[in-house]
C-alpha cells in the first residue's frame, strides 16, 4: 500500500488517508477505520450534528479495477462514462492512470478539461446534442463524438464541420438494468442513409459506436452488436469513408466481467482486421466498488396498534434515500443491503467494529433472526422515497445509530437530487489501498 502521489491539478487525491500504521490492513478494514473516525469525530464535535451522510472512497479499487481491465481487455482503451461517476478525484485518478474520457455534456468535458486532460482524450459520446454543445467542444478542441440521426448531421455540419464522427448504432441487451436502444442508436435498414448523408455534407465517418445497455448481462447482445457494426463499417467504406475505430460502449459489470471478456475480444477478432481501433465506455464497472456510503438513522417508528399485531416491521428513517444516492432502487431495481454499524461503549467512545447484518449474499431475504425487522426510508416526505422494504438484522436500531451501504459509486451521486430541500451534496473522505504508478 502507499500513498497517491500529489496531484498537478485541484483534486482530493493528496487528502487520501495515509496507510502509515496501517500497513497490513486489507482495504475493507481501511475503510472502516476512516468510517470509524469520521463517525467519531462526528459525535465529538455535536450530540445532534452528523445528519449528513457521506462517501468514503478508496482509490486504490480504481487502480485495481483498471489492472482488471487491462489483463482482460487487452488493447481495448477504456473511455470512462463520466456520466456513472464526476468526483474530479476518481476522475483525477482515472487521468493519471492514461485513460480517455466520455462525456455527454459541456460540464462533463469541463470537469475533464479541468484536470489537465488533453481534448484528444475525449469522447463526446452523445449522439443527439444540443448545438451550442457541439460549438464549445469545437471550441475546446473535442473532436471526436457520435451521431445516429439526420438531423445531428445538420448540426455537426454547422458548428463541427471537422469532426471525427462516429455513427452510433442500435443494441440492445434485453436483462441489462437500463435498456438506452429505445433512445438512441440507428438500426441497420437506416445506416446507408446517415452514411450517404455524411459523405454528402462533406463529414468524415472514423468509426461505429454501440450501447448495450447498462448493467448487460448477455454476452451475446455484445456479439451481434459487433458483427453490425462490421456491416456498417462495410457500408461506409463502399461510399469512400475509411472507418478505423469501433467503439463497444458500456455495459460492463464486476460480476460478470472476466466471462464476458473473452467472448466480446474473441467476436471482435473474429469480424474485424488487425489495426481496427477498438475503445470502450465503461462507466459502472470503474466507479460501483471505489464507494463505500455511511447514513445516519435520524427517526424510528416503532408499530403500535394493529400494524404491530399483524407483524409489520418497524420503520427506520435514514438521511438518505431515493431522492438522494439510493435512486438506483428505483431505476435499477437494485437490493440495497445495510450493514448496520453499531457504537462501541469504549473509554474513547469510538464506533467499535462494524458488525456485519443479518443479510444473506442474495440480498434482503430473512434467513436468520426475525426478531429485528425494519423497513428502512429516506428522509423526503414522498412515500416512495423507500431504500429497503424489509431487512432483518441482528440487533435492534436506533436514532443515531449508522448504516454502512457498499458498492456505492455508480450513478449515485450524479442522479441525487435536492427533493425536499435535503442536500445532494455529500463529503467524502478517501483511503488507498494501492501504489499508483508515477505521473
Ligand atoms: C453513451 C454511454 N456510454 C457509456 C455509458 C456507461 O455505461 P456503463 O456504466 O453501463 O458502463 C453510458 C451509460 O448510460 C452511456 O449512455
Amino acid at each position: 500500500m502507499a500513498l497517491i502521489p500529489i496531484p498537478r491539478q485541484a483534486s482530493n487525491i493528496d487528502k487520501a488517508i495515509p496507510v502509515h500504521g496501517y500497513r497490513k490492513a486489507a482495504p475493507g478494514d481501511l475503510i472502516d477505520l476512516a468510517i470509524e473516525s469520521r463517525i467519531a469525530r462526528i459525535i465529538k464535535r455535536s450530540a445532534i450534528g452528523g445528519d449528513d451522510p457521506f462517501f468514503v472512497a478508496d482509490l486504490g479499487q480504481i487502480v485495481r479495477q483498471h489492472r482488471r481491465w487491462i489483463q482482460n481487455m487487452p488493447g481495448i482503451r477504456p473511455f470512462y462514462a463520466v456520466k456513472c461517476n464526476c468526483d474530479p478525484t476518481f476522475l483525477k485518478v482515472l487521468a493519471d492512470l492514461g485513460t480517455g474520457f466520455d462525456c455527454a455534456s459541456i460540464e462533463e468535458m469541463r470537469a475533464v478539461l479541468n484536470l489537465g486532460v488533453d481534448p484528444g482524450r475525449i469522447l463526446f459520446a452523445n449522439p443527439c446534442k444540443a448545438p451550442a454543445a457541439v460549438a464549445f467542444a469545437r471550441e475546446v478542441g473535442v473532436l471526436r463524438t457520435t451521431f445516429d440521426n439526420i438531423d445531428e448531421l445538420d448540426t455537426i455540419k454547422t458548428h463541427m464541420p471537422d469532426a471525427q464522427l462516429l455513427l452510433r448504432i442500435y443494441a440492445n441487451d434485453e436483462g441489462a438494468f437500463i435498456c438506452l436502444g429505445e433512445k438512441f442508436g440507428a438500426h441497420l435498414d437506416t445506416t446507408e442513409e446517415l452514411l450517404a448523408r455524411a459523405w454528402e455534407l462533406g463529414l468524415n465517418v472514423v468509426g461505429v459506436s454501440f450501447h448495450v445497455g447498462t448493467g448487460a448481462t448477455n454476452p451475446s447482445s455484445f456479439c451481434n452488436a459487433i458483427k453490425d457494426a462490421r456491416l456498417v463499417f462495410q457500408q461506409a467504406e463502399r461510399l469512400g469513408f475509411h472507418p478505423k475505430i469501433l467503439d463497444i460502449g458500456g455495459g460492463f459489470q464486476d460480476n460478470c466481467f472476466e466471462s464476458m471478456a473473452p467472448i466480446i475480444r474473441d467476436a471482435i477478432r473474429a469480424e474485424f482486421p488487425t489495426g481496427t481501433t477498438v475503445v470502450a465506455e465503461p462507466g459502472r464497472f470503474y466507479a460501483r466498488s471505489v464507494y463505500t456510503l455511511v447514513c445516519r438513522v435520524i427517526s424510528r417508528r416503532r408499530q403500535l396498534g394493529s400494524a404491530a399485531a399483524s407483524g409489520i416491521p418497524d420503520m427506520l428513517y435514514q438521511n438518505d434515500g431515493i431522492y438522494g444516492n439510493f435512486m438506483n432502487v428505483i431505476m435499477e431495481k437494485e437490493i440495497m443491503k445495510p450493514h448496520l454499524l453499531k457504537a462501541k461503549k469504549s473509554k474513547a467512545g469510538n464506533l467499535g467494529n462494524p458488525r456485519a447484518s443479518e443479510i444473506s449474499e442474495k440480498g434482503n431475504e430473512m434467513t436468520k433472526s426475525t426478531e429485528h425487522r425494519y423497513s428502512i426510508w429516506g428522509p423526503t416526505c414522498d412515500s416512495t422515497d423507500c431504500v429497503v422494504r424489509e431487512v432483518s438484522l441482528e440487533s435492534e436500531v436506533k436514532v443515531g445509530d449508522w448504516f454502512k451501504y457498499k458498492d456505492m459509486g455508480a450513478y449515485t451521486s450524479t442522479t441525487a437530487t435536492q427533493f425536499n430541500g435535503f442536500s445532494s451534496e455529500c463529503d467524502i473522505i478517501y483511503v488507498n489501498s494501492e501504489a499508483l504508478p508515477d505521473v
